[in-house]
């Protein structure tokens, strides 16, 4: 049986890094994230688009969304390179779902549920290892030693995106582009909605057993 190709939808601060480092060691698939890979290239000179910002890094600073030009073209080789993905932080608008749609054919769209106030709280005490990535938080997450990650030993930082007056645009931000892309998918065969409110091993359950169903 071929690799799944898995669509994993939610707000920021859902637990979509979370959920899909565990589909990544489950089913072998690549994890294809799209703010990783903006992280990644966010001083590349975007000017010559015409856009609001010249970089990546202007918009997420902003918490708006980097123009679709750009992030289009990362998801469509990535997703080329890929023998099964977990697709992460994209699409975020009806025009990249379109975009997604004449590209790629999914086997599961899963939608982690959360309540508003509770991403608040998550995304503001999240801490992210400077070398691997690796996700804590400052109450319901903590490393062996504070500050150190448990995994490589590199140092736990807060991104530059996660303070209070961005994480409520970037909310804001996901309310007005990407809850329409969900509702688009609401009532496809594929689409499978999980209650993310719950412990990372309790919302894993779910996600594991939705993916092996459908896929
Ligand atoms: P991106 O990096 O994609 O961020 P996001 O979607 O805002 O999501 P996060 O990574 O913040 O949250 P998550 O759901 O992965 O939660 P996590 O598992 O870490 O995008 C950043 C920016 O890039 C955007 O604002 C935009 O500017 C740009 N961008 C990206 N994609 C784009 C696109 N397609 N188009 C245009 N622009 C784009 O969990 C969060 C915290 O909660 C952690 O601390 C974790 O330990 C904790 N936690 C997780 N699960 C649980 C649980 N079950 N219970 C308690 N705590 C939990």
């Amino acid at each position: 049986m071929a690799n799944p190709n898995v669509l994993i939808l939610g707000a920021p601060g859902a637990g979509k890094g979370t959920q899909s480092s565990r589909i990544v060691e489950e089913f072998g698939v690549e994890h294809v994230t799209t703010g990783d890979a903006l992280r990644a290239n966010k001083d590349m000179d975007i000017g010559h688009l015409d856009t609001e910002y010249d970089t990546p890094r202007a918009y997420m600073e902003a918490g708006e969304l980097v123009p679709d030009e750009v992030v289009n073209e990362i998801v469509k080789t990535a997703l080329q390179e890929a023998d099964g993905y977990v697709l992460d932080g994209y699409p975020r608008n009806p025009a990249q779902a379109e975009y997604l749609d004449e590209i790629t054919d999914l086997d599961v769209v899963l939608h982690l549920d959360v309540a508003k106030e509770e991403l608040v709280d998550r995304l503001t005490g999240r801490r992210v290892c400077d070398e691997c990535g690796t996700n804590y938080h400052v109450e319901y997450d903590q490393p062996e030693e504070e500050g150190v990650c448990d995994e490589c030993g590199g140092e736990l930082i807060q991104r530059d995106d996660d303070t209070e007056e961005t994480v409520r645009e970037r909310l804001n931000v996901y309310e007005d582009n990407t809850v329409p892309v969900i509702e688009q998918y609401e009532g496809d065969d594929e689409f499978v909605r999980v209650d993310g409110e719950r412990a990372p091993d309790a919302v894993w359950e779910d996600v594991r057993d939705a993916i092996a169903e459908k896929a």
